[in-house]
């Protein structure tokens, strides 16, 4: 033990001489261009064109050629989810998208909030953006870009889209109304995807920057988890005076530093020394089987998409079968670890298949899970740690939901020494890494109640 602590004093020290030394910098927003060929001097067309989702007879068929003709292999005997998606349940998932999922259907739940499509640094960029239908006299909306993750798309966010434009109608004070702008990361779903290397969460989060202001927004929230929360983050970098407030359901620390390492050595036996509740020291610990290992064992994608997106994706791109299977299997594990043990991946206890399948199909319709694949690489491709927006803290005021099971739980602790400003840090009591699918009115009151703490102040 005492050895332990000692070689994790001088590697901690060392690591911290290297990663944290604070600067007061700040994340300069930089330019960029994406689109194919070389940039043109013309000024970019700053229209904003209204636009609906739509599906030809022949893309559906297509769809359903491919689904016939599937090749599926046995399971593992009693495997459940262990081995990933059991293909028996995959089965049942498949003959229920060819005959029981009603595609034109969803296609009307989709375009129910009206979509919109502007150039932004030479790419396409798509969003949702819905303006509240009772706002009560004399009060504004406040906006709220709310960004996706992977694998999930803005359609994550439309069980939350009503609680937040017209909160009155359910059950929510209406203190405060917002006007919610979903934009699809490049790349995702209806955005077009970057034609040149390079296009990571800095370069989205200024897309996105500028987006807000094509809109004419000078303040507003942002909110996201996975991608959506490093999106967001950066955006409250690059744009401080005009990020209100950060809200996030997901907390990417680096745990690079002494007293960090520290509290993982030291965490369980002395919790109050770190500021641990229970519930933290219930999630982390014992830290080799609940984070170390659960990473290692859950992390193998990541590590495939951080270098060869396009390999691996290629399949993917070819198969819905395969690329429900892929997808699908985060929505099963990524809710809670333990459904790898439930025959059908416990995948409808918290979702229908119908949302599931439409999240799907974005992916299917636009071909777009190869770009999707990699952000990855643009992110993490050169390594953890490396890039400038790593090292800078974020002085916004921050709001935190953290999800029990969330992929890797970060603590308070953590979470302070690259969010400067925390306002509020609350324990959701069940759920997931998909928080706003999954427990969308759980996700909208934390919302809620970070943005009173702000305006009151
Ligand atoms: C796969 O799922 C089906 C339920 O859809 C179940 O009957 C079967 O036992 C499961 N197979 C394995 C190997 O777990």
């Amino acid at each position: 033990m005492l050895l332990e602590v000692v070689l994790a004093l001088v590697i901690g020290a060392l690591l911290y001489q290297f990663f944290f030394k604070r600067k007061d910098e700040t994340l300069p927003v930089g330019d960029g261009w994406w689109g194919p060929g070389t940039r043109t001097d013309k000024e970019e067309e700053e229209d904003i064109r209204p636009f609906k989702i739509e599906t030809t007879e022949e893309e559906l068929n297509d769809l359903f050629r491919r689904l016939d003709q599937t090749r599926f292999s046995e399971p593992l005997e009693g495997s459940r989810f262990n081995y990933g998606f059991n293909s028996t349940h995959l089965r049942k998932v498949v003959s229920y998208w060819r005959s029981g999922f009603n595609w034109r259907k969803q296609l009307d739940i989709l375009n129910q909030y009206p979509h919109y499509k502007t150039k932004i640094e030479g790419i396409d960029i798509h969003f949702v953006h819905v303006k509240p239908v009772n706002l009560p006299a004399g009060r504004t909306a406040k906006p709220i870009i709310m960004v996706h993750g992977w694998p999930g798309s803005f359609y994550e966010f439309y069980k939350m889209i009503p609680l937040l434009t017209d909160p009155a109608s359910h059950g929510l004070s209406d203190e405060h109304v917002f006007e919610v702008i979903c934009p699809s990361i490049p790349g995702y779903g209806f955005s077009e995807a970057s034609h040149k290397q390079g296009c990571n969460s800095v370069a989205v989060a200024r897309v996105f920057y500028k987006l807000m202001l094509r809109l004419g927004f000078r303040e507003f929230y942002a909110q996201g988890g996975d991608w959506g929360s490093l999106v967001c983050t950066n955006l409250a970098q690059i744009a401080p005076s005009h990020v209100k407030g950060l809200h996030l359901n997901m907390v990417m620390a680096s745990a690079a530093s002494l007293p960090q390492l520290l509290s993982i050595l030291l965490g369980q036996r002395f919790p109050g020394l770190f500021g641990f509740q229970d519930e933290d020291v219930r999630r982390m610990f014992p830290f080799l089987k609940k984070v170390f290992y659960h990473i290692v064992k859950e992390s193998g994608y990541m590590h495939i998409q951080a270098t060869k997106p396009d390999t691996a994706g290629c399949s993917l791109n070819d198969s819905p079968v395969g690329l429900a299977a892929y997808i699908l299997e985060k929505f099963s594990t990524w809710t809670d670890e333990e459904f790898r043990d439930h025959e059908d991946g416990g995948l409808e206890r918290k979702f229908s298949l119908d949302d599931l399948l439409t999240n799907v199909m974005i992916y299917w319709l636009t071909g777009s899970i190869v770009s999707s694949m990699r952000f990855y690489k643009e992110n993490v491709g050169k390594g953890i740690g490396v890039a400038k927006h790593e090292k800078i803290p974020v002085k916004v005021p921050t709001g935190i939901a953290s999800f029990p099971n969330e992929l890797v739980h970060c603590p308070l602790f953590w979470a302070k020494k690259k969010y400067v400003n925390i306002v509020s840090f609350n324990y959701m009591p069940r759920g997931g890494h998909f928080g706003a699918f999954e427990e969308p009115e759980m996700l909208a009151k934390d919302i809620l109640q970070f943005v009173g703490k702000l305006e009151q102040k």
